[in-house]
């Protein structure tokens, strides 16, 4: 026990004390204000983790609208004033998203290192795939398909009697979109297809599953994204996996009205040097990618019309 102990004081002390003394990062002329916190490499992680949209007000608050946060031994600069916006997106070549977004992406969703020699050229043509099937004809084609789907959906939500049944506008908006927009990409697994005429969305226990599934995943993802490991949020991490069973090609295989993006995904995953799994979660990614700025984009813009 005490050789250890000593072993572990061994290991853990020297980096203790590094990450203790090891010079912080200052402010540099012309950039932003730093929020580092007083943690050694947590920085501010516990704050934000703990409530971000009210830490990111405070900051705001504290420091304007502009300012950089060190979460995670990681600093990020918030731009919380939406007129500042398009200033950012014009900088697009210097503020390279995928560059960011790729090892993000598997990290959070534990599929293959894409950049890897063995991945990143069959990787190019998955990616490619966005341009082909995300305008043009094919938009055209995808759009008809929500909107026929988002009718169905609406029309199975409608009570079966003369009653009015109130809820909560978010609850109906994500249900509504969610619904429409899975089956928008993935289309429907055979075997339920013939019950569809008497499943009501609300009560779906498929969907909800898959419904409540993202929704615990996309909470967890402000932790994620400031670089807590998903092992930790072991509520996503059940969630996700959760998914990725829905999502297992040979599963897949039995929807049909399935999306153009996604058969063609399939395919090219299928020709890649992917364990099943890994090709799952893929799929659970690109759903996150359809829904997570769905669900709120529609959500405040039926308050808006309600409300104004
Ligand atoms: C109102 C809804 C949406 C908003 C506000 C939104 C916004 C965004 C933004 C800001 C990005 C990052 C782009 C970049 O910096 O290069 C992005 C990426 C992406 N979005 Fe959306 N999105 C929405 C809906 C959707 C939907 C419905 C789909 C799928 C059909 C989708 C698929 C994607 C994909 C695949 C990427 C990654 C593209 C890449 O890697 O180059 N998004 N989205």
């Amino acid at each position: 026990m005490s050789t250890f102990l000593i072993a572990m004081l061994t290991i853990l002390l020297p980096l203790f004390l590094f990450c203790f003394f090891l010079e912080p990062r200052k402010r540099r002329p012309g950039e932003p204000p730093l929020e580092a916190g007083w943690i050694p490499f947590l920085g501010v992680a516990l704050d934000y983790g703990r409530d971000p949209l009210a830490f990111l007000r405070e900051t705001q608050k504290k420091c304007g609208d502009i300012f950089t946060c060190k979460i995670a031994g990681k600093y990020f600069t918030f731009i919380t004033d939406p007129f500042s916006f398009p200033a950012a997106v014009r900088q697009g070549k210097n503020l390279d998203f995928q560059k960011f977004a790729i090892g993000f992406s598997q990290r959070v969703f534990g599929h293959a290192d894409f950049t890897a020699d063995v991945h990143n050229g069959s990787y190019k043509e998955v990616h490619s795939l966005f341009h082909q099937t995300l305008q043009g004809p094919s938009l055209t084609l995808l759009t008809q398909s929500m909107l026929g789907n988002l009718q169905e959906v609406l029309r199975q939500n409608l009570p079966k009697g003369e009653d009015w049944e109130e809820e909560g506008l978010q609850g109906f908006s994500n249900r509504i979109m969610f619904d429409a927009g899975f089956l928008t990409l993935f289309g429907q697994e055979a075997g339920l297809t013939a019950k569809a005429d008497d499943r009501q969305a609300k009560t779906d226990p498929y969907m909800r599953k898959m419904a409540n599934d993202f929704l615990v995943f996309d909470r967890a993802f402000p932790e994620m994204a400031a670089g807590l490991p998903i092992h930790l949020c072991v509520r996503a991490w059940l969630a996700r996996e959760s998914l990725a069973e829905k999502f297992l090609h040979a599963r897949l295989q039995r929807h049909h009205s399935i999306s153009a993006l996604i058969k063609l995904r399939m395919d090219a995953f299928d020709r890649m040097q992917l364990d099943e799994r890994g090709k799952a979660r893929t799929h659970v990614c690109m759903l996150w990618a359809s829904q997570a700025n769905t669900l709120p984009t529609a959500f405040w813009s039926f308050y808006r019309m309600l409300r104004y």
